[in-house]
């Protein structure tokens, strides 16, 4: 390891002893997420069951609470719901990488964890530079920089970064987020035999391609995977205008839905699908663990003007990762679930059926700041229903127009904010809320909604209007437990 290395970790851990009990006062702090141990978190990185321990990374800025020269925090754990806090996987200490380890992923290969990840380089005139980088760990603990693997190829700006390897025959594909010189995203895909040379295939799809029209200037975060006979590609593609009740982020996560063909080197495809409906969501990546679950994280948060505003910043830490969701692929669409494990966490289930008539009402037995909560409509009779969560955020159900819409105060403006789907039928609504959270799940997953939500922490009420018969079960939930580095 760099001395220079050796130095941004003491400073990092430093920053981490300084800020760790003013971080964990804070009543926003989440319980079943994993958040940065102090400053800002975006997105999860090299998510991967290695030697029957999963191993989650992310992108990391200790020292401040805003975007800069970004580290790789790592957590582990057996069960997905007892974490540890790992060592720092990479600083920022090299001329390749010395302005951020950006993100990228994980793959076992000859019992060794390997980590391919972007170095980001900005020189003193402005101009970026990327490096496609490898680190090597035998233990999954400490890493060993290999260094570039991969430059820049023809035909692209230096926004060409996020590496997904994954093994398929006898040789890996690495597929990255690009922008051509046209200023178009894309999704550009290399091949190789041993992991260390890499030889570029071509972009198999991006804006412009495969029948798609303009689709963003830029594609981050690409991930290709098979789900239920399907080839899929996640992507975060920045730059779309809003059109009806989609794309209403700043920056936005979806799929496409098509074949990959590994011999002709081609990907048609479908239309893009958002993939989910709220606030805060972006830059997911998934891994398949050992029992063949198809697990997804994505980064809670977005980069836009409100991220600044979060109250959670006068406390010295910002963003959290999604809890993590299995896929599955059914009738021509993703579908979202909490993980089973996510059960372990209950404790105090109640179980009613509420008739709700008209004014607001509030039913004491169902409130909290971090619960679940099984929510199924047994009679809506065509009208308009909604929940209050803590007085902060309300999930609107309106039958006669087919539309669920989650509404919240943007934190940054103080005015309310609406992101709508069209669902043709609603039978179940499936509700996880953590303190300043809100992750929920349509009819098995079929449509999420993802949100941010900072509400008075006095506030556990949760209260219904409208018209419906419900029949609601209630978990309080426990949080993960996560055991910390020790103090050095
Ligand atoms: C997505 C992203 C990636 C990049 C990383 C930097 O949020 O912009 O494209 O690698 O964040 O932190």
């Amino acid at each position: 390891m760099s001395e220079n290395d050796q130095l941004l970790r003491l400073w990092a851990n430093e920053e981490v002893m300084k800020f760790r009990e003013m971080v964990q006062q804070d009543p926003y702090r989440l319980h079943y997420h994993l958040m940065p141990p102090v400053g800002l978190l975006n997105d999860p990185n090299g998510l991967i069951q290695f030697r029957g321990v999963y191993h989650v990374f992310y992108q990391w800025n200790p020292f401040e609470t805003a975007h800069g020269a970004k580290f790789w925090g790592h957590y582990t754990s057996k069960d997905l719901i007892h974490w540890r806090e790992e060592p720092i996987a990479l600083a920022p200490s090299e001329w390749y990488d010395r302005n951020g380890c950006y993100s990228g992923s994980a793959v076992e290969w000859e019992g060794k964890l390997h980590l391919f990840y972007t170095g980001n380089v900005k020189q003193p005139d402005g101009t970026r530079e990327t490096y496609q980088c490898l680190a090597v760990s035998e233990d999954g603990v400490h890493f060993e920089k290999i260094g570039p693997i991969l430059y820049l190829p023809e035909g692209y700006t230096a926004h060409f970064r996020d590496p997904k390897v994954w093994r398929q025959g006898d040789g890996w594909f690495m597929i990255l987020g690009a922008q051509t010189l046209k200023e178009q995203g894309a999704a550009v895909l290399f091949y190789s035999k041993d992991l260390y040379e890499w030889e570029e295939v071509g972009r198999i799809a991006g804006s412009g391609l495969n029948g798609l029209g303009d689709f963003g200037y830029m594609w981050e975060c690409p991930d290709l995977i098979r789900l239920n006979g399907k080839d899929i590609l996640l992507v975060s593609p920045q730059g779309l205008d809003v059109a009806g009740h989609e794309y209403h982020n700043l920056f936005q996560s979806g799929y496409f839905s098509g074949a990959f063909d590994a011999q002709k080197l081609t990907f048609d495809h479908g239309p893009f699908t958002e993939l989910d409906r709220g606030f805060d969501f972006y830059a997911p990546q998934t891994f398949v663990d050992e029992s063949g679950r198809t697990i997804l994280f994505g980064w809670m948060g977005i980069t836009d003007e409100a991220e600044q505003h979060h109250p959670t910043i006068s406390n010295h830490w910002v963003h959290a990762l999604t809890m993590p969701r299995e896929l599955r692929y059914v009738n021509g669409q993703i579908y979202q679930s909490p993980l089973q494990e996510m059960k372990m966490l209950r404790k105090g289930k109640v179980e009613t059926r509420l008739s709700i008539d008209g004014a607001e009402e509030l039913y004491p037995q169902i409130a909290g700041k971090s619960i679940e909560l099984l929510i199924e409509l047994v009679e809506t009779r065509g009208g308009v229903f909604e929940i209050n969560f803590r007085n902060s955020a309300k999930l609107i159900y309106d039958e006669a127009r087919d539309e669920v819409s989650l509404i919240r105060e943007n934190v940054k403006t103080g005015k309310l904010e609406t992101r709508t789907s069209k669902v043709s039928s609603l039978s179940a609504i499936h509700v996880f809320l953590d303190h300043s959270s809100m992750e929920i799940f349509l009819d098995g997953g079929k449509e999420v909604f993802t949100a941010r939500y900072f509400p008075n922490v006095e506030d556990e009420s949760i209260v219904f209007a409208g018209h419906a018969v419900l029949d609601v079960k209630k978990w309080d939930l426990q949080g993960f437990e996560v055991k910390e580095q020790e103090a050095k």
